[in-house]
């Protein structure tokens, strides 16, 4: 008996050590990948390797990219190992490297390597998440969605938008104002109308459905958190457990509200000028299912309104800080609006050359998507190295890391637009000012985003005074959300002008 028992626990003793054995092994192996490679790494630690997602006080990806970026470069390397849980990524500092990776050498870098699952959560398979060919075709079919002439179109909608927007502010006059709540309405109202023809007016019903809709897209969660997690650190698992990364009354409202819309322009005959005609346009040539059709709107939905609001928000709070910059700006908008009579065109928009300064600035410091990915797709042996990057392997690429590096914008926490003057952006490598991506892959929706950033922009500086409230603390990124936003509400104050 006592013989028995022992045996059983030396069996488990066994089991146990083997276990281990096992499992230290594998970490072993994992995480001296890049050091096998010869390439410079930041030391893992067991078993997050070099993230610290999961912990209390963990970082965004963009933080953490940037942390990379900024680690590599003071050892003076062009690009570094690092593992996230177990997954090598590579990433890229210096600017040359990143143009090949991004522009000539493309084709080692098609994919992105995000997470999607075209079977259980169709709405997850948009132009920004899928590989491959499937995204080359479609990449193809929507680019003509985004052409001046239907920039020009949408134009007058965005005005309507605006004015709302403008009224709202009026009624506000000296009280402190959410200003990323009053963008995000605005935003909301104009993708409403620009991808659906709905006429939304967040400004009059807040609750309404679409603004619902986007609270809840971007507020973050358990849930959301663990389902991230495993989208991003085992794909895989993730896929064959059928993970699906947005809620089911989401993913039904969209899918609803495009096969209802469709299905109502093609009895009745109608046509609109928005995202929704222009892909009923393509279905012919394209064979677009409702699911597919309501994927991109719904990228649509999410990549239009929260970049472009938060960048805004941004931009107006540096203006607000910054008193000389916003008389300056006001003094351009009203010189060229004259010429307009007074009121905001379309080709005014392009002879606004400071503004674009100051939203060029804006963006530098507050990219609001501030990490760049791509996944390699055909081994890649690194320009003047012998490193092979192999097929699979995960790139980081931290915009946030090159638009505050001091080398290229001395002074990186001042905003200060002349950084954007002709003369200054010719001195400096074009590829550490990346916002909008760069290459085939780069914002497909870059004119629109600019287009109402502009407009907004415009329409506040041009009728108010701005100053920041003193309920508004100071900007600190929130760890928790994946395009760029500020843990804490920005407070405005506007008088009229
Ligand atoms: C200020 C506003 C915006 C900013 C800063 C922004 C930024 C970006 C960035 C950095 C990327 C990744 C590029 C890369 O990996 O090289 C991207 C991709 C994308 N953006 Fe935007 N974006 C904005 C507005 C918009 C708008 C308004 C739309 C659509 C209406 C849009 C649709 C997309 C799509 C579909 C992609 C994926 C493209 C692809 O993978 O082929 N974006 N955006
Ligand atoms: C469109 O798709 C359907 C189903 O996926 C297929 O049966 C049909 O042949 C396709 N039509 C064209 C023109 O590609
Ligand atoms: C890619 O590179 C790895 C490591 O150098 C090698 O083992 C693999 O065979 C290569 N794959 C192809 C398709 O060349």
């Amino acid at each position: 008996m006592g013989l028995f028992i022992e045996d059983t626990w030396m069996e488990i003793f066994l089991l146990i050590t083997t276990s281990i054995v096992i499992v230290i092994n594998y970490f072993h192996k994992t995480y001296n990948y890049w050091t096998r490679k010869g390439v410079p790494t930041i030391r893992p630690k067991f078993p997050l390797g070099n993230t610290n997602i999961l912990l209390p006080r963990s970082f965004s990806v963009g933080t953490l990219s940037k942390r990379f970026y900024d680690e590599f470069k003071r050892q003076g390397h062009r690009f570094g190992g690092v593992y996230l849980v177990t997954a090598p990524n590579l990433v890229i500092v210096d600017p040359e490297l990143i143009k090949d990776i991004m522009g000539k050498d493309f084709q080692h870098f098609v994919d992105r390597g995000f997470y999607y699952n075209k079977e259980d959560d169709p709405l997850s398979a948009h132009l920004f998440a899928i590989d491959g060919l499937d995204w080359k075709n479609l990449r193809v079919k929507l680019t003509p969605t985004f052409t001046s002439g239907k920039m020009k179109k949408m134009f007058h909608s965005m005005i309507e938008c605006v004015n709302n927007m403008k009224e709202a502010i009026d009624k506000s006059l000296g009280e402190d104002i959410d200003i990323k709540e009053m963008l995000g309405r605005f935003t909301t109202d104009v993708i409403g109308c620009c991808a659906f023809g709905i006429e939304c007016n967040s400004f009059k019903y807040p609750d309404a459905e679409f603004r619902a809709m986007g609270h809840k897209i971007f507020q973050p969660g358990l849930l959301k958190s663990i389902r991230a997690f495993l989208a991003m650190n085992l794909p895989k698992l993730a896929l064959r457990l059928g993970v699906k990364t947005l809620n089911e009354d989401i993913a039904k409202f969209f899918k609803d509200i495009v096969a209802d819309t469709v299905k109502l322009r093609q009895e009745k005959n109608i046509r609109r000028n928005d995202f929704l005609q222009i892909l009923i346009d393509l279905q012919d040539s394209a064979n677009f299912t409702i699911g597919e059709m309501a994927a991109q709107v719904f990228l649509f939905f999410i990549a239009g309104f929260e970049t472009s609001s938060t960048a805004m928000t941004f931009g107006l709070y540096e203006l607000a800080r910054n008193p000389d910059v916003q008389k300056k700006l006001r003094e351009e908008i009203c010189q060229v609006l004259e010429k307009y009579d007074n009121k905001i065109t379309y080709e005014s928009l392009n002879e606004m050359k400071y503004l674009e300064q100051v939203f060029d600035e804006t963006l530098r410091m507050y990219p609001p998507l501030p990490n760049l990915n791509r996944r390699c797709t055909k081994n890649y042996t690194l320009p003047d190295t012998n490193v092979v990057v192999e097929e699979g392997t995960s790139l980081l690429i931290s915009a946030l890391g090159l638009h505050m590096d001091p080398e290229y914008y001395p002074e990186p926490e001042k905003f200060d637009p002349e950084r954007f003057s002709e003369e200054n952006k010719k001195a400096r490598h074009p590829f550490v000012h990346l916002p909008f991506g760069d290459g085939p892959r780069n914002c497909i929706g870059l004119r629109f985003g600019l287009m109402q950033s502009k407009i907004g922009i415009i329409t506040v500086i041009k009728n108010f005074h701005l100053s920041v409230s003193p309920l508004t603390k100071p900007v600190e990124f929130n760890p928790r959300t994946f395009l760029l936003s500020s843990k804490n509400n920005v407070y405005l104050k506007a008088e009229n002008e």
